[in-house]
């Protein structure tokens, strides 16, 4: 990111956006988060439109752009060590300024949690110091002449953003904060706030303070000039006591700055037709070559490749939200249909060790690989018949729109973007080519086995299988809608500042 002093605020001048975020893919990636880090900047840079992206500079990420120039330095404030900026670039070519602070990131583990599963305990302080850059970057303090008129912040770990920008005296950036998952809201002890570097006054009910605690997520909903969420379902939802994981009162009462655009997936990272990640590359044309993807499939996961059963498959984090513990009970029903089932994810050891208890009593049925496997990923979404996601809440969903692009039927619950982007099979949705997947309402096991059942009925009639997958190929889930409804919102605050 060259730091120069011609970019002067003009009308004919690109907006400038900061992008916020703790992961991004390929770097860094734990779920939905990272992919949308990666493709919606991209997109935005497509608009004509100055993004930049902000990102930890993990050790996998120095280990994967060695040689980065270091292009500021930050001095150490608060509890906060010193830290560098460093410039990079996504192979998108969108610039990624890395926040180098080997105290906080220069570790083996994962962004949030050690390799054995539990969160860092400098959690506040990693995060902090990524809002409180963010922050810095927007303001008239900021160590580079690049300045952005909006900081795009990502989740609770961005959340301070608003908070520091808000009680900064000087000119700032606007704020824009999207929530991908309310569940995770990054709660404190309120003796925090002063190693945060906040102001005493920040702790009150209008700013950081949540229950006497300190919540980055809630400061920042409170205090963001905007903020948005993953799809329009879930911006409904999370206004409701049920979903709203007790900030639905703020939510609602922030309604008019609430904005529901669903996710894109990167067409091109996710294409059957070009995939280098599966064993054989088809399209809605040439959809006999998907089996060769069933069999490569099977065969590494050491499945029976006879008989001709039905394969469903599951990428995901084992995680209550993701309401795998219904398939786990309902796992001896579906492999009596008969039918395959094929799992990847890891996170809960209650769901890890059911799934690979179950595979162990099944092994020419059942398949469980416990960790994070891109390539494998890819080849399941190729190589599998349907894709199970029966969420308990969903914000948006990545893998269901993966899913219907590779011509494998997901069978969801409704809800958030699960319920906005799945069409159900039914006679009617057949008829008029929208049905694409298979949608159950209530959480349940046995509502979720009576969807799987549905699914396997539809699987045995290959004119209504063929259907279903050709209509799930042709839908349009590109980031072009919805990166324009961000730049809409962009505008809006960068002209209102
Ligand atoms: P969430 O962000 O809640 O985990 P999403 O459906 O939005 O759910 O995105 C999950 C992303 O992470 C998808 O790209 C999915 O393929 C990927 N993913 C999840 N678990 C794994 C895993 N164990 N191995 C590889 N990819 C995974
Ligand atoms: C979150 C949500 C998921 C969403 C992703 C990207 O992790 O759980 O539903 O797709 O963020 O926005």
């Amino acid at each position: 990111m060259p730091a120069t002093t011609s970019d002067k605020t003009t009308n004919s001048s690109p907006l400038r956006i900061l992008f916020a975020t703790s992961e991004c893919a390929p770097l860094v990636k734990t779920g939905g988060l990272g992919d949308v880090s990666a493709a919606l900047p991209a997109a935005i840079k497509a608009l004509g439109i100055d993004i930049r992206i902000l990102l930890p500079a993990y050790r996998q990420v120095l280990a994967a752009l060695p040689g980065c120039r270091e292009i500021a330095r930050i001095e150490a404030t608060a509890d906060f060590p010193n830290a560098r900026l460093l410039q990079s670039q996504m192979a998108s070519g969108v610039p990624l300024v890395l926040l180098d602070c080997p105290d906080m990131y220069d570790r083996d583990g994962g962004p949030y949690q050690t390799e054995a599963g539990k969160d860092w305990d400098d959690n506040a302080l990693r995060f902090g110091l990524l809002s409180r850059v963010a922050a810095l970057l927007g303001s008239a303090d900021s160590p580079l002449d690049w300045r952005p008129q909006v900081i795009h912040g990502n989740d609770w770990q961005t959340g301070l953003t608003p908070a520091y920008l808000r009680y900064a005296a000087k000119a700032r950036a606007a704020t824009l904060l999207t929530v991908h998952n309310l569940a995770f809201q990054g709660i404190f002890e309120p003796g925090l706030v002063a190693a945060l570097g906040l102001p005493a006054a920040s702790f009150s009910p209008d700013g950081v303070e949540y229950y006497g605690k300190l919540s980055f997520l809630k400061g920042g909903l409170q205090l963001a000039d905007a903020i948005s969420t993953v799809s329009p379902g879930y911006a409904r939802e999370i206004q409701g006591e049920g979903l709203g994981f007790g900030l639905h009162g703020l939510l609602s009462a922030r309604k008019d700055s609430l904005h529901g655009i669903l996710n894109g997936i990167d067409t091109a990272l996710w294409n059957p037709a070009t995939d280098p990640l599966i064993a054989c590359r088809y399209s809605a044309d040439t959809l006999a070559a998907k089996t060769g993807n069933k069999r490569a499939l099977r065969e590494r996961l050491g499945l029976a490749l006879t008989p001709e059963l039905p394969l469903f498959a599951v990428v995901s984090r084992l995680t209550e939200q993701k309401g795998l513990d219904w398939l786990l009970q309902i796992a001896p029903q579906l492999l009596a249909l008969p039918a395959q089932l094929a799992l990847l994810g890891g996170g809960d050891p209650e769901l890890e060790r059911g799934f690979l208890a179950l595979a162990q009593r099944h092994p020419h049925s059942a398949s469980a690989t416990i960790g994070f496997d891109e390539t494998l990923a890819h080849l399941i979404e190729a190589g599998a018949d349907a894709f199970l996601m029966p969420s308990r809440f969903e914000p948006c969903g990545m893998n269901q729109m993966y899913s219907q692009r590779y011509g494998t039927p997901p069978i969801v619950r409704a809800t958030g973007g699960l319920a906005d982007t799945v069409v159900d099979c039914t006679p009617g949705t057949l008829a008029d080519e929208s049905a694409s997947g298979f949608v159950f309402h209530e959480p349940s096991a046995d509502a979720l086995l009576a969807a799987v059942r549905r699914a396997a009925d539809a699987w045995a009639d290959n004119a209504t299988w063929h259907a279903l997958q050709r209509n799930g190929m042709a839908r349009d889930f590109g980031w072009n809608t919805s990166a324009r409804s961000y730049a809409g919102i962009y505008a809006r605050l960068a002209k209102n500042r």
